[in-house]
């Protein structure tokens, strides 16, 4: 167990856990019940100002049967800062980051991004064009899935949104029909998604599923650029989630800007999401390292990448990962323990349709799981192979092989952390159970 997991219930005098627990621990049980829990699925208690710890501590106290999602605002705004201060300083009015909603589109996360500063989302669907219109103006807005259908171009372009990336002349087609009359000063911008080589991600974005062959983008960046077509023109790229190696990202910027200079320049270049995330011990990825590493290759292969034409041009980087996993926790209940012939099973209050869903959809994707003992034991040394069923009625909903302390029981929790991206946001309502409770608080720490 990493050493800076207290106990739980922590002891009076835990230097990690901040506040008073005894002295508010009633107040905190009758805001719990009066104010969260009966009116929606989200109880704020930000305005207690307290850790991570003094957090749970209250929630566990309140109701240790909910599964909860710690939300630290504080670390997100740090998240965004830090690229802010990484990504293309130097170019401020070039340059855009954006945030990939579909890896945490809850509403205050958000509002957070927005407030911290982030330029605009990268949006997938109509519907997250519609949400993230709440928080940032149309030129924020950039609608990026390479396949999309008429109505959906229709009705974003009647919420103003200029920047639709394609894959093929189909797509540019659809986007120039779903846009029209397109006004001069108001063109819609087109941007190709290339195929690019992402061999090291955990999660392959490009080669198995989206973008355009090198061959396939300059004939359609010849056709946006040469042909009196009413667009500008860009190019993207995605080297994959949970990108493992930044010199993936220095190839494909290099591949993406000698295409864009051959074929008569671009308005705009965009490198896409991937930056990792530390989830286990062993991870030792320097996030600076890889903006900095993104950022020189972007100014080493500048020079003749945007066209003459191109009235605002413009650098994009799109993360979803790396701004919002780390910003949460996921605390579950351990509802009863079940000891069999030949497996140690656990049933807890989540699973494989609500946050675990990637273990399933890419298959070896692992988690790492703490305990928090519900009676202050020490849970160190010998650990055992447990099965985590989870909380739907189907016999699938389980994760096989998890390693955790042998003597964990009923009414311990086990805490995920990094658990804001691609967790909550692929849950699904099977089975219909209650809502998992998302506790917004602020920490530095
Ligand atoms: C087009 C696009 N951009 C950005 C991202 C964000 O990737 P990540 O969360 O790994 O940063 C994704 C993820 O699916 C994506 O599809």
């Amino acid at each position: 167990m990493p050493k800076d997991i207290p106990s739980y219930p922590p002891s009076e005098n835990d230097p990690l856990v901040e506040g008073c627990r005894h002295q508010i621990k009633k107040t905190q049980k009758e805001y719990l019940k009066g104010v969260g829990r009966q009116t929606s699925d989200s109880i704020d208690i930000s305005e207690l100002n307290g850790g991570l710890f003094s957090a749970m501590d209250k929630c566990l106290e309140a109701d240790p049967e909910e599964t909860y999602f710690f939300f630290n605002e504080a670390k997100l705004r740090a998240n965004v800062e830090l690229l802010r201060e990484h990504f293309l300083p130097d170019m401020p009015d070039r340059r855009r980051i954006i945030y990939a909603m579909k890896a945490n589109p809850k509403s205050k996360v958000m509002k957070v991004a927005a407030d911290a500063g982030i330029d605009g989302f990268d949006c997938a669907t109509y519907r997250e064009i519609e949400k993230a219109s709440n928080y940032v103006p149309p030129s924020g807005l950039f609608f990026n899935h390479p396949i999309k259908k008429l109505n959906a171009v229709k009705r974003a372009d009647k919420k103003s949104v200029r920047y639709f990336t394609v894959q093929s002349r189909s797509g540019i087609e659809n986007v120039l029909k779903g846009t029209f009359p397109a006004h001069e000063g108001d063109l819609p911008e087109i941007v190709i998604r290339l195929q690019t080589p992402n061999p090291d991600a955990r999660i392959d974005l490009s080669t198995a599923k989206y973008g355009a062959s090198e061959k396939e983008a300059r004939e359609m960046l010849r056709y946006l650029n040469n042909q009196r077509v009413n667009a500008f023109s860009g190019l993207s790229m995605n080297v994959g989630s949970q990108n493992t190696n930044p010199e993936a990202f220095a190839h494909g910027i290099e591949y993406m800007t000698r295409i864009a200079k051959e074929e008569g320049g671009v308005c705009s270049i965009n490198v896409g999401g991937g930056i990792p995330v530390n989830y286990f011990e062993d991870d030792n990825f320097d996030r600076v390292a890889y903006l900095q590493r993104i950022s020189q290759s972007i100014r080493d292969n500048l020079e003749g990448v945007f066209s003459q034409n191109a009235i605002e041009p413009k650098i994009i980087i799109e993360p979803g990962r790396c701004i919002v996993a780390d910003t949460i926790d996921l605390v579950i209940p351990i509802l009863e323990r079940k000891d069999r012939e030949n497996s140690k099973g656990l049933y807890i209050g989540d699973g494989i349709f609500r946050s675990f869903s990637d273990s399933v959809i890419h298959r070896d994707w692992r988690y790492s799981f703490n305990v928090i003992p519900k009676d202050g034991r020490i849970t160190e040394g010998e650990e055992e192979m447990f099965n985590l069923y989870g909380e739907s009625c189907d016999t699938g909903d389980q994760l096989i092989g998890v390693s955790l302390p042998a003597d964990v029981r009923e009414g311990d929790h086990l805490w995920v952390r990094n658990a804001g991206a691609y967790m909550s946001a692929q849950a699904s309502d099977f089975n219909s159970p209650d809502p998992s409770i998302f506790v917004p608080y602020n920490s530095k720490s």
